[in-house]
């Protein structure tokens, strides 16, 4: 049985650990969190968005890396496991990332483009570079090649050999430009004051839903993401404790970005005039450039190792939605991960490429290319992020609560303390607080997260607009295309794919092997010619 654990799972725990890490650690914290963090309300936000990782994040993180572990498998026979019709829960679970994967590309080519343009000035590119079609293109096919290269090598060889050498780099290089940043003395306190001092008033709830899904999309979790990378894990890992330290590695992160953003921005405010235009994208790609010019040749260093640094987490994420579709296409079709990994990297970044484009409209104020008024990059973020990724939360949460043992009667069924003690028996210790977790998984985080995302789909679809509700058609279009997501991976699970096999990592086992002896005889072909 633990065959698969040995070929091409995570050698072991630390690895699998940094590895959901990297996955964790990416442009969500270094980009959006400061920024999403400043208009929320500073710490009245970082409160609700630590609750949330804790009481939210956490317990879906651990169900799902623990669904993974169990079935050993992708997440659509992982869902099947527990239940034949909770399969299509794990189809969305790949589509999600999928469709994150598809803009995270564009975004990845902007950090590449960044980090390489450090020596010459980046104060200025930020309208020219997303404009110029043919050059965000390349960009991001560097990205996408940079980051399959990674997935080709599998699991043990590919994706935890890099995130053993990347995420310690990408630490250092983050404390170092903190520490850097804290010191600069003039403006710190003011920029601390911006990002942090709480106002609660500023978090409505939208603000609520905001927090939520940034901590969601943040720890990677509603996504399949940990399903995929629990089932490449042996029986030697502690689940619980695992999650723990992935949770507070991406929040100490997260929290360390924005220490690093807002006082540099407000030192060199007096300077060099630059107006804090905190929306987003205009934040790293505008904002700090200008910064790091001010600095002079010493800024231009601090500038490769700040986008260095934001590339490699965007890679380390990257790679992780490129697994997620990878393993299921190799489990499911039978085919070697070199085949599986062209495909998913190659629809990807068809859809990538119209992405970039739009996004380049919107960035020099064109209103083309639009769609429910909003950019496509906006468009995949939204969806995802509002709708599926708390679903399949949810799903994750009641599959393996209410679905994964069979129960003798009502009261049993309804019951936290038989729930804990099935998950210690079956071999989730959670210690004292198994009790705790079987009552947050099976009532308190599906509900909680349910009626955030029910107001959430409200405030999509009647925003407040200076304090009166409106209704808004593009809101409600947009919701109606992630129910049709929905009910799309539904009905495909249900058609093709309920009766059918879908595959586990054995079989992967067996394909892998499959391949290298192809290789062998003909390399030994190769040599007797
Ligand atoms: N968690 C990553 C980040 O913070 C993003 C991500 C999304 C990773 C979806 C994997 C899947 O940027």
């Amino acid at each position: 049985m633990d065959r698969p654990v040995k070929r091409n799972g995570f050698a072991g725990g630390l690895g699998f650990i940094l590895a959901a890490a990297g996955s964790a650690v990416g442009l969500g914290n270094l980009w959006s969190f400061p920024y999403k963090t400043s208009k929320n309300g500073g710490a009245a936000f970082v409160f609700v968005y630590i609750f949330s990782v804790i009481i939210l994040g956490l317990i879906v993180m651990i169900a799902e890396i623990y669904l993974g572990k169990r079935a050993q498998a992708n997440s659509i026979t992982a869902y099947k496991k527990v239940n034949k019709n909770l399969g299509w829960l794990g189809l969305l679970s790949i589509v999600g990332p999928f469709m994150v994967l598809c803009y995270y590309t564009v975004l990845g080519g902007y950090t590449v483009k960044f980090a390489m343009n450090s020596f010459s000035d980046n104060s200025t590119i930020m309208q020219t570079f997303s404009g110029n079609t043919g050059e965000v293109v390349l960009y991001s096919a560097l990205f996408m090649i940079l980051s399959v290269l990674v997935v080709t090598g599998g699991v043990k060889n590919g994706i935890e050999k890099a995130c053993k050498v990347l995420m310690p780099i990408l630490f250092v290089i983050m404390v170092c430009i903190v520490v850097y940043c804290l010191f600069l003395g003039e403006g710190v306190s003011d920029g601390l004051k911006y990002y942090l001092a709480p106002d609660f008033s500023a978090l409505g709830f939208d603000g609520i839903l905001a927090a939520m899904s940034q901590a969601f999309f943040s720890l990677s979790v509603g996504m399949g993401i940990m399903i995929s990378y629990g089932s490449y894990t042996g029986k030697n890992i502690n689940v619980g404790k695992s999650a723990v330290w992935i949770a507070v590695f991406d929040t100490i992160v997260a929290l360390l970005a924005g220490l690093a953003v807002f006082p540099t921005i407000f030192h060199y405010q007096a300077e060099t005039g630059i107006q804090l235009q905190n929306n987003g994208i205009v934040l790293m790609f505008s904002s700090l450039p200008i910064v790091f010019k001010s600095l002079g040749p010493v800024g231009n260093i601090v500038s490769f190792f700040f986008f260095g640094m934001v590339s490699i987490a965007a890679v380390t994420s990257m790679i992780s939605m490129l697994e997620v579709a990878t393993q299921f296409f190799i489990q499911k079709f039978r085919i070697k991960r070199k085949k599986a990994i062209a495909i998913v990297g190659g629809v990807g970044f068809a859809f990538a490429v119209p992405i970039g484009i739009s996004l380049g409209f919107a960035l020099t104020g064109k209103e083309k290319m639009m769609l429910a008024g909003n950019n496509l990059l906006d468009v995949f973020d939204i969806i995802v992020t509002n709708v599926i990724i708390p679903i399949c939360a949810i799903g994750a949460c009641i599959a393996l609560g209410w679905f994964t043992y069979k129960s003798n009667s009502a009261k049993e069924a309804l019951s936290c303390r038989k729930l804990s003690s099935n998950l210690q028996e079956e071999g989730l210790k959670l210690g004292k607080v198994g009790l705790l977790f079987s009552f947050m998984l099976k009532y308190a985080a599906p509900i909680l997260i349910g009626v955030i995302e029910v107001f959430g789909i409200i405030d999509i679809v009647f925003p407040s607009v200076s304090g009166t509700r409106t209704f808004s058609m593009n809101g409600l279009i947009l919701v109606l295309i992630a129910l049709v997501i929905m009910i799309v991976c539904a009905v495909i699970y249900f058609v093709f794919l309920k009766n059918k096999e879908t595959g586990t990592n054995e079989d992967e086992v067996v394909i892998q092997e499959e391949a290298e002896k192809e290789e062998e005889e003909k390399e030994e072909a190769a040599v007797q010619e």
